[in-house]
């Protein structure tokens, strides 16, 4: 079963009078284990395909199928269900909340997830940013970090409930050092072996490298 199934989906925005198709017939499968690199212009519709993937955003029409769920006719509130137990969001514009630790900003989100134990939470917060590269400042708050830092935070923050999908929009200045291929080796870790499968938007062929397929996308249209 495919832990991701896009079927000809179109999301289209109003925007005054104008229409503007952000996915026109979009149709992708991506396997348990699998990492899809998702490559493309600025505006050509990156964010929303993850959007929609990850149940923020509903398509105007087609199926989204994730772990074998149609979540296409999810109301609001299976939506906010889904993808708190199931889903591990990175976005562009990182919301770390600001008033919580960088190792607390991992921490919470365990409620949403598996509850695990307070300590083993902990431990498993305190392993992903110390695999960060992030053992100095987890004591820190979001304010106090580099705008990196603050990316490797999100995506251990994303990784934290062990996901079924893992959707990064973007992460290239956590990844754009040394650092980066330790970042990408935990991503592919956590992912392979683990049913879980991810979708990476990035403008850098370093880190497709570590994807297993790359798609490319041209004003709302996929091709492989
Ligand atoms: N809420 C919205 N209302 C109207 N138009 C939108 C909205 N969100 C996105 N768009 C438009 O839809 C198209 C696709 O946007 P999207 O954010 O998916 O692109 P992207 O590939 O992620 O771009 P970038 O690389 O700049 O992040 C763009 O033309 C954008 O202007
Ligand atoms: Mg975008």
């Amino acid at each position: 079963m495919p832990a991701l199934e896009l079927t000809n989906v179109r999301k289209t925005y109003t925007s005054g009078d104008a229409e503007i198709v952000a996915l026109d017939h979009a149709t992708l499968s991506v396997a348990e284990d699998e990492i899809v690199a998702l490559v493309g212009p600025s505006g050509s519709g990156k964010t929303t395909l993850l959007s929609i993937s990850g149940g923020l955003l509903t398509p105007t029409e087609g199926e989204v199928v994730v772990g074998g769920r149609d979540i296409s006719g999810y109301s609001a509130q299976q939506l906010t269900e889904f993808r708190r137990s199931s889903v591990g969001f990175v976005f562009q514009s990182v919301n770390l909340v600001p008033f919580l630790t960088a190792r607390e900003n991992l921490v919470v989100v365990n409620d949403f997830g598996r509850r695990r134990g307070r300590k083993e939470a902990r431990a498993r917060a305190e392993k992903l940013l110390d695999e960060l590269g992030l053992q100095r400042r987890m004591d820190n708050l979001p304010g106090q970090l580099s705008g990196g830092e603050r990316q490797r935070v999100a995506i251990g923050r994303a990784l934290m409930n062990e996901p079924d999908l893992v959707l990064i929009d973007e992460p290239t200045s956590a990844l754009d050092t040394k650092l980066g291929e330790q970042v990408m080796e935990l991503i592919v870790s956590e992912v392979k072996g683990r049913s879980t499968a991810a979708v990476i938007v990035t403008h850098d062929a370093r880190m497709a490298h570590y994807a297993d397929r790359t798609v490319t996308i041209t004003d709302g249209v996929l091709a492989a």
